[in-house]
Formats: structure tokens, sequence, C-alpha cells
């Protein structure tokens, strides 16, 4: 449970790439009245692009490789409880997060996702929305649940495609639309406490 007591919310980021919606969230949690401060990032790879936005707003940051799933992910919660996370928000994070670890953390996970959930979970969805030829697509925050994709939905965002767009156009469009989206979630998500 969240306790909104006046203070920032503490946020732990969790990305394996680019980090363009971990930037977004860096730039929300800096403005005056947003609910949040990252205090954490957390990638499972070396290289994540992302990690760069940790380095430059002097966020800790830690990489877990994830050779073995249990072991990082008894490494992360130790880290997550030393730095006293309330909430974690992943952001293009590429692995499964077990039902063990939702267990221990036993706060909420939000995770953000490029396609109007229930439809299309998982990988690749921009090409699979643009092979069946759907009108609209969009991105969902959702909370995670053990099940990949399916826990409650906070909030979702819905774009028309043109019949121009391919997988690098809607990729973009769904991403702007993304930096909008996670932020406003994230603060109906805190508010309904
Ligand atoms: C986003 O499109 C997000 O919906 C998905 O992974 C992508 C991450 O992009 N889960 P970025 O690393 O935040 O730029």
């Amino acid at each position: 449970m969240v306790k909104l007591t006046g203070k920032k919310i503490n946020v732990a980021v969790f990305i394996s790439g680019r980090g363009s919606n971990l930037k977004n969230l860096i730039k929300y949690s800096k403005l005056k009245n947003s609910l949040i401060k990252i205090k954490l990032v957390i990638s499972n790879k070396i290289n994540a692009k992302g990690l760069y936005f940790a380095k430059k707003y002097k966020i800790k940051y830690f990489i877990i490789n994830y050779k073995n799933i249990k072991i990082s992910e008894i490494k992360i919660l130790k880290k997550l409880t030393i730095s006293k996370i309330e909430l974690i928000c992943l952001a293009g994070f590429m692995r499964i997060i077990s039902e063990n670890f939702i267990k221990k953390f036993n706060k909420p996970i939000l995770n953000i996702h490029p396609s109007l959930l229930p439809k299309y979970k998982g990988l690749n969805t921009y090409k699979k929305v643009l092979q069946n030829k759907e009108k609209f697509s969009g991105s969902t925050v959702h909370l995670v649940s053990k099940k990949l994709d399916s826990g409650k939905i906070i909030l979702q965002k819905k774009i028309k495609i043109s019949k121009y767009d391919n997988i690098k156009t809607l990729e973009k469009k769904i991403l702007l639309l993304e930096h909008n989206l996670y932020p406003r979630a994230i603060k109906k998500f805190l508010s309904s406490f």
C-alpha cells in the first residue's frame, strides 16, 4: 500500500534499453507538484542507453545481469529496501517479474505497454497491430500481476493509425504519447489512495 503523506513517493525505474520513458519520468519528478522522487534505476543490461540519464541526473543505478533470476531478484529486492522504494515503474524492462518478486516487494509495480491492452500483449506489438490492419493503437499503463501484461489498467491512450504508418512511424507516435501518459497514469494511480 502506498501512503501519500505529502512527501514525494520513492520510485525505482527498471529499464533495459533506450530509456526515453525514464528520461521523461525524471523530468516529471523534478516538477514541484509531482508526486514522485526517482531514487533508483535498475537495468538488466550493462549497455542500456537509458543509464546515461541516471548518471546525468545523479540517480543511483544498478546493473543486474539476470544470469540467475532468483539471485538477481534477491539482489534487486535488497536495493529496493535500502532505498525505501514504495513504487516500481517498469519502463522498457525486458525481463519477466516473478510472482515471488511481486509478493516479496508487496508494493505496487506499474508497467507501460505499447498497445491498447488487453489487445497485443507481449512482444512485437507494432508489427502485429499493422499486420492486422488495426485502425487504432496506443499505450497502456497497468499494474503488474503474475500474468504478463494482464494487471489492472490504470490509464490508456489511443491514436489513429494512418495507412502510411510503418513500424518506425508507429513506434515514434506511440512513444510520444507514452511520455504524456506515464506521468498522468502515475498521478492518477497515486491520487487514488
Ligand atoms: C516503450 O514503448 C514501452 O511501452 C515498452 O518499451 C518501450 C521502452 O522505450 N514497454 P524507452 O526505453 O522508454 O524509450
